[in-house]
Parts: C-alpha cells; sequence; structure tokens
C-alpha cells in the first residue's frame, strides 16, 4: 500500500488522539514508521497497527478502521487537491473517485493498485456501492464515505448489504443534505 495512505493514517491518529498515541502504536506494532508518500509499503503493516490499536482505544477493528479512515479523508484529499473536482455531493464524489481519482492515481503512482468500484442508484437517495479489492479493506472504504460526507456537509448512512470483510462488499450509501448552519 502507498505510504500516503499510512500518512494519512498517521494523520487521523494524531487529530483523534496525539502523536505521543502514534508513536506507542508504531513501538507496539514494531513499526519503523517511516512511511513516504510514493513508498510502498506492506499491507501487513496497516494490520499491525489496527491490531495494536484495538486494545489501546477499545475500538473492534471494523469500527477504529472506520473511524481513522473517515478521519483520514480530509488529510488525504488535501494531499491532492487538484485531483477534487467540483462535485457538490458525496454521490457525485464517490463517482468521480473510481472514475476520475483513483485513475488519476494510478497515472502518478501506476504502482498502485486502488479498489475497483461499481455504482447502481436506488430509490430514496442511494447509491448502491460494490467495492473491490482482494485487499479486503471495505470497512476503510466505509469510512473514507463517511468522511467524504463530511466535506459535502451531508449526513451519510452507510449500509453493508453483502459481503461484509470479503473481496467484493456492497453497500448503500444514503446521503442527506444537512441544512446550512447558521440559518
Ligand atoms: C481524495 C480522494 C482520494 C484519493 C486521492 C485516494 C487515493 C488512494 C490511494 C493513493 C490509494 C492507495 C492505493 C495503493 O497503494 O495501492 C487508495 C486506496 C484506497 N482507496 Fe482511495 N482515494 C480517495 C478517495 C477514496 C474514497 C472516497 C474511497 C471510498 C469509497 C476510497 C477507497 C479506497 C480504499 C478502500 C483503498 C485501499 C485499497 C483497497 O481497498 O484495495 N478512496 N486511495
Amino acid at each position: 500500500m502507498k505510504g500516503v495512505i499510512f500518512n494519512a493514517v498517521e494523520d487521523a491518529v494524531v487529530d483523534l488522539y496525539s502523536e505521543d498515541v502514534w508513536d506507542d502504536l508504531l513501538e507496539a506494532a514494531q513499526l519503523d514508521g517511516h512511511y513516504t508518500s510514493l513508498g510502498n509499503y506492506d499491507d501487513a503493516d496497516l494490520s499491525a497497527l489496527v491490531a495494536a490499536a484495538c486494545p489501546m482505544t477499545g475500538h473492534e477493528p471494523d469500527e477504529l478502521v472506520r473511524v481513522l479512515g473517515r478521519h483520514a479523508f480530509p488529510h488525504l484529499a488535501g494531499r491532492y487537491p487538484e485531483l477534487i473536482a467540483d462535485a457538490d455531493s458525496t454521490h457525485d464524489f464517490l463517482r468521480q473517485v473510481n472514475d476520475i481519482i483513483h485513475p488519476e492515481v494510478l497515472k502518478l503512482h501506476p504502482d498502485a493498485r486502488p479498489p475497483a468500484f461499481d455504482f447502481e442508484d436506488r430509490p430514496d437517495n442511494v447509491l448502491r456501492v460494490t467495492y473491490r479489492s482482494e485487499r479486503r479493506l471495505g470497512a476503510l472504504a466505509e469510512g473514507l464515505i463517511l468522511g467524504a460526507g463530511d466535506r459535502f456537509n451531508e449526513h451519510v448512512e452507510v449500509t453493508v448489504v453483502s459481503g461484509h470483510g470479503e473481496a467484493v462488499t456492497v453497500f448503500d450509501v444514503k446521503a442527506t443534505r444537512l441544512a446550512p448552519t447558521g440559518s
């Protein structure tokens, strides 16, 4: 996995906890933590960090990955400002991740392997999203989707329809626009 994902996860841990907690996690997971954005690192490092963080935070692994994904999103997006086109809703943005952002990531980093998504519009503001990746990181996708909802000021509910923790996971993503603050 690209170092930029580890960098965004580190930023999320520091936001939610502290620099010290990140250092403790690296120590507990026996990792040196020198992740450069362009480097490629073992996927097992991410699992080791999650395994170390669960007892420290009291979260179950999936919940922790969701929380970290949600808080990693603004940092990940901030590292590729030129890729964040002018989507105006979470659903539009998710389509852009698949059609524009991840393909652009692949041009910049030909050795990256971002996941693939399929989409289906459903009634009641629901976008059905099918995640495909041998990495089985659907929980990370869920967290990033929630983070995208925060960015677009929408209340987003993600329901797993099938394939929890599998290489193919189907989600229903229901998005509801929040009232502007101050009105
Ligand atoms: C600003 C927007 C985004 C950027 C720049 C971005 C970029 C990336 C990059 C660089 C990777 C690493 C790929 C690798 O190392 O092989 C990645 C992986 C991933 N991305 Fe995105 N991403 C973005 C948004 C999203 C969103 C909104 C989702 C959720 C739908 C998502 C889901 C994932 C997942 C789950 C992975 C982990 C790899 C896997 O599951 O196979 N990304 N992304």
